[in-house]
């Protein structure tokens, strides 16, 4: 593993958050009446989160010498709040994932800053998560 394969899954992992601002904002859009209204609320306020992650990753890939995907990774559209909050809830989960992996990489790799921000936006992903099946047990 080298420095090319770090900036390969933070461009990954860049993908997976604009894909995830552009979700989140599209759901938030199709959430209706008083059943929808706090799923709605959760995923404006994630996506600012994932706006956060995006940014960062962009400024990180730079700095690597990487230049930064500008394409979304694709999603599922499911057309009722129980099937948008599951394939948002895989999505988080494999997120923790993907950034537990490149923190255990960046430490290799001696970047103690970018380990530890990877761990906190895995912590930051896995809190989503936790949200979302919170929701999920209320429908
Ligand atoms: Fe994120
Ligand atoms: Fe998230």
């Amino acid at each position: 593993m080298n420095k090319d394969d770090l900036i390969k899954g933070l461009n990954e992992d860049l993908a997976a958050e604009l894909g995830t601002v552009i979700r989140y904002t599209y759901q938030a859009g199709k959430c209706y009446g008083p059943q929808g209204a706090e799923v709605r609320e959760l995923l404006r306020k994630d996506a600012e989160d994932e706006l956060g992650h995006a940014a960062f990753l962009t400024d990180v890939i730079l700095d690597l010498g990487g230049e930064p995907t500008t394409t979304p990774k694709s999603f599922d559209k499911p057309g009722d709040l129980k099937g948008m909050l599951s394939v948002n809830l895989a999505m988080e989960q494999q997120d923790v994932e993907h950034y537990m992996a490149h923190a255990a990489l960046a430490e290799a790799l001696k970047l103690p800053e970018l380990k530890i921000k990877l761990e906190e936006m895995a912590a930051d992903e896995a809190g989503h998560a936790r949200e979302l099946r919170r929701l999920l047990k209320g429908l």
